[in-house]
């Protein structure tokens, strides 16, 4: 198939919403990551999402809304609590899980009975699905256990060829993916971590919120749709398959800082000692929120160089933004934990 790539001009936005309403497949910024976008109510267009990304079909998408008042298309159960949580965080990077309304197809949310929606807080996001004048179903614009993309050029590499067309935005703002927040039970419950954080969370709705248990397994997962080797099932059913995983070999090195710096010298000599490329990746202490934004550009940069081994420096942080590059490095490195 050919891909063509869009500007992010009024007239290029027309062309993509075109494309959107006619079933087919169209790549667009968001300010978390890189989207792959498709009707939320069209069951074959989302169908050639799972295709294209290469994506196991019980791995549900998010839908995306440009208005938070059109939430009401999707779910007819608004709670005092998914009322507060819109008014503080939409537009923005949190996604709720809620009840869904008959009419959105069963492959939009991986045949189970609630939905995942967010309101991007991007421009360009939010135009296209105006002028397409539907929910906008999108993934992460990667292919299927990838890093995901946080620039255009991420995207070109990923899925030209397989996709209708591609949005040419600026890098994400964000760099991480959403906070999923599954609000259909009593207490919330974080479902995957971002930059909005369980404190956060609980000062907008002035209650308690939970993580979800299998956030803090720490080992690698089986990939078939069976779970985890454990008997823990993360209830975001993405959560529980290979992620974002570099080419390289990739050992997070995790202790006091000054130890972690010279133990990632010494394995990295001794590595080119026997002639294996290294790759570093060591985010200033306690800056958070650029980890965030550079991590899967980073863990793509090093791929394109070729290394053979990344050695990365785990962030110290038990909960906030921190935690949440936590579990995508983890992920990366398939749960290769080294403790210094
Ligand atoms: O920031 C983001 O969320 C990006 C941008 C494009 O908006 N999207 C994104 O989508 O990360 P994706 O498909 O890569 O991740 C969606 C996650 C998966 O872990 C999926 O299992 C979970 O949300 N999810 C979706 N619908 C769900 C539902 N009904 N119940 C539980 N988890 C759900
Ligand atoms: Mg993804």
């Amino acid at each position: 198939m050919d891909t063509i790539l869009l500007n992010t001009t009024n007239e290029d936005l027309k062309v993509a919403a075109k494309i959107i309403r006619e079933g087919g497949l169209v790549a667009f910024p968001t300010e978390t990551v890189y989207g792959l976008g498709a009707n939320a109510l069209d069951a074959s267009a989302v169908s050639k999402v799972y295709q294209a990304k290469g994506r196991p079909s019980d791995n549900p998408m998010i839908v995306h809304i440009a208005r938070a008042s059109d939430i009401g298309q999707l779910t007819s159960r608004l709670s005092k609590t998914i009322v507060s949580l819109i008014d503080c965080f939409w537009p923005g990077p949190l996604t709720l899980v809620v009840e869904k309304k008959a009419g959105i197809p069963d492959v939009t949310t991986g045949g189970l009975s609630t939905v995942a929606i967010r309101m991007p807080d991007h421009p360009v996001a939010l135009e296209l699905i105006s002028l397409s004048g539907c929910p906008i179903a999108a993934p992460s614009a990667n292919l299927s256990g990838d890093p995901s993309p946080t620039k255009a050029s991420h995207v070109i590499e990923d899925l030209t060829g397989k996709v209708d067309a591609i949005i040419k935005g600026d890098d994400c703002r964000v760099g991480i993916e959403s906070t999923v927040l599954d609000v259909t039970g009593e207490i919330p419950m974080i479902l995957r971590p971002g930059i909005i954080t369980d404190i956060q969370i609980e000062a907008a709705i002035g209650g308690k919120v939970k993580l979800d248990p299998a956030l803090f397994i720490n080992q690698p997962r089986d990939e078939d749709s069976s779970g985890c080797a454990d008997g823990f099932h993360p209830k975001a059913p993405g959560m529980k398959y290979k992620h974002y995983a570099p080419k390289a070999q990739m050992i997070v090195l995790e202790g006091q800082r000054n130890k972690v710096k010279k133990e990632i010298e010494r394995l990295q000599k001794l590595n080119e000692s026997i002639g294996n490329t290294v790759g570093v990746m060591l985010f200033e202490e306690k800056a958070f929120i650029e980890a965030a934004q550079n991590f899967f550009a980073q863990l793509r940069e090093l791929d394109k160089q070729g290394v053979d081994l990344i050695l990365a420096g785990a962030l110290s942080d038990a909960d906030g933004v921190g935690f949440a590059v936590m579990n995508r490095m983890l992920k990366s490195a398939g749960y290769h934990i080294v403790k210094v």
